[in-house]
């Protein structure tokens, strides 16, 4: 009787025991995953030196981050050996990586761009892999390239928390082209509810000296002359330094494949906050772009030399072109996108310092503009070649827009630029469906004396003046040819219906 005594209440202490063990590994693992591992950390702190000395390795996906992180595979020396197994099955997620794993703060004020480099170590070895950056969390992370191209494919940037740039002068050098480079992958996504927010109030003070103008805005005469008053918050750079001249763009794609960003706001760019140059294959929706409508230079999306191109369901505020197009652009599609404050969906400038510009098959449907400068427009410098074929503008709803539809082969800067014969060709130009309100001209189309638009069509026009702070203007063309496939409102009679009669076909040379 008293041996089996014994005995059964050493079976109830061990049951004790592994109760209790099993709920407090239960419980910090919760803790840790969650986003209230902050707070449970200190308090469950010693729990974890005990688990691990007897299990020898982490069993939690996310975790372990303060010590003794359990170091990715292939990832230096950590003491504790990488993953081992509990009954046939990996103990540990092998294809994330959480910043705070890799020593990031996330606290606003700590740089954390040295955990966002190693946490992309890591994450570049693992076909598809998930770099985490979690919500609550504000990451204070410089200049950063994440880049190929001996990454595996299909890496996903899962940001849920805020990244924002460094104010002071000295984080930037003697100036750079991007804040966030993502480069020469295959596979990329950066998706999530996070906030990448340039803090780029900074830069937006000093123009520069060859800052493009349109030649539109000689038709901005404000009927009183009120001057609005730039009232910006201004976040004053620490130690009083210079910012250098080159703006960075916030977050730039070059050279890759299969690029998807969804979901994400990007607020505040020094300067173009979303490019991509030389991609092939880009998903861009349920996005936004954020920055005050007088913010200098702030284009919302840049495209150029990319091709496969989708963006939508985004919504797009910024103070330059919501989303700009630029020569090596093909198969473009963007439907449902809101644009406003900005200066409209541009095709261009093209053709600059007499340089070759190819552009074609571009379609922008389904579009609401709201208080934009212009519409939907297509820019060309005087001395370029090349040629922009296949346009479609379809179901652009305008309200409030200085110049709902523009071609201007005169694009020029705040020099003036010389009158030169050879242009970059247009051709193909559609424009269906758009309706609204304007507030200084509703048409203009400025082409080349040499190289004449054509087959420009006009269907289902409507656009009404609203008499509001400027003058307002009849449609005007100049050199372009096409059809009205319907009556307009306002009638466009300056349409040269149907082809040049010099009908001058680009040159070999000229071609795309
Ligand atoms: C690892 O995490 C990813 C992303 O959360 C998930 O899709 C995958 O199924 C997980 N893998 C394992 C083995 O748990
Ligand atoms: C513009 O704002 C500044 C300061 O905010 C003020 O001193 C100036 O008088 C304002 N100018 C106009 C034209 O309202
Ligand atoms: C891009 O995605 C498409 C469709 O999923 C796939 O067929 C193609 O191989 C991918 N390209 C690259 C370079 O990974
Ligand atoms: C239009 O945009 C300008 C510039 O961003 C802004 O100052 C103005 O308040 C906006 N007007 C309306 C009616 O939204
Ligand atoms: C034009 O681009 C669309 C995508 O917007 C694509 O589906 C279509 O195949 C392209 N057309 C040609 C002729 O390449
Ligand atoms: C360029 O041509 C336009 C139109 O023919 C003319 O009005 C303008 O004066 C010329 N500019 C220069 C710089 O020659």
């Amino acid at each position: 009787m008293g041996g089996l005594n014994v005995k059964h209440f050493t079976f109830i202490t061990l049951l004790i025991v592994f109760l209790v063990w099993s709920s407090t590994t239960f419980q910090s693992c919760n803790a840790r995953r969650g986003k209230h591992w902050r707070q449970s950390r200190a308090t469950s702190a010693s729990l974890y030196k005990k688990k691990y000395k007897h299990h020898g390795s982490n069993h939690h996906h996310g975790g372990g981050s303060k010590s003794k992180s359990p170091k990715p595979p292939g990832k230096g020396h950590s003491p504790i050996p990488p993953p081992s197994y509990d009954g046939g099955h990996p103990t540990i997620n092998s294809t994330v990586f959480d910043v705070l794993q890799f020593g990031a703060k996330g606290d606003g004020n700590t740089d954390d761009t040295k955990a966002f480099e190693a946490a992309w170590d890591a994450a570049c070895k693992v076909e598809a892999s998930t770099i985490v950056v979690p919500s609550n969390y504000v990451f204070l992370v410089g200049p950063i390239s994440f880049s190929g191209p001996y990454c595996q494919p299909n890496i996903v940037f899962q940001l849920d928390g805020t990244i924002i740039a460094p104010t002071s002068w000295k984080a930037w050098g003697s100036g750079l082209f991007q804040w966030i480079l993502f480069t020469k992958l295959k596979g990329i996504t950066v998706q999530g509810q996070g906030i990448i927010n340039g803090r780029g109030s900074l830069w937006w003070q000093d123009t520069p000296l060859d800052e493009p103008i349109d030649d539109e805005s000689l038709f901005v005469i404000p009927i009183t002359d009120t001057k609005h008053n730039n009232s910006q918050t201004v976040i004053s750079s620490d130690l009083n330094g210079k910012m250098p001249s080159i703006k960075p763009t916030a977050l730039r794609f070059y050279g890759s494949f299969n690029v998807t960003v969804t979901g994400i706001t990007i607020q505040n760019s020094p300067q173009c906050h979303l490019k991509f140059d030389n991609c092939v294959g880009v998903e861009v929706s349920d996005m936004s772009v954020s920055s005050p409508g007088d913010s200098l230079n702030t284009d919302g999306i840049h495209l150029q030399n990319s091709k496969d191109v989708v963006i939508h369901s985004t919504n797009l505020a910024c103070g330059d072109d919501c989303v700009s197009i630029q020569t090596g652009c093909t198969n473009v599609y963007i439907h449902n996108v809101n644009c406003g404050p900005g200066h409209g969906i541009s095709i261009g400038g093209l053709g600059r310092d007499n340089t070759k510009a190819c552009v074609s098959n571009i379609t922008v449907r389904d579009i609401m503009m709201h208080n934009t400068t212009n519409g939907v427009r297509i820019k060309t410098w005087q001395g370029g070649s090349g040629l922009v074929q296949g346009v479609l503008f379809s179901n652009i709803q305008v309200s409030e827009v200085e110049f709902p539809i523009v071609i201007d082969q005169f694009y020029c800067d705040k020099r003036t630029c010389k009158n030169q014969t050879s242009a970059v060709a247009l051709s193909g130009i559609t424009y269906e469906k758009v309706r609204g309100t304007y507030t200084i001209k509703p048409v203009h189309f400025a082409c080349s004396d040499s190289l004449p638009c054509q087959a420009v069509t006009l269907n289902n026009i409507k656009l009404e003046p609203l008499q509001e702070r400027y003058r307002l203007y009849d449609p005007f063309c100049w050199q372009t040819f096409g059809e009205l496939n319907s009556p307009s409102v306002p009638p466009i009679d300056c349409l040269q219906i149907g082809k040049p009669s010099s009908n001058r076909i680009q040159s070999d040379h000229d071609s795309c």
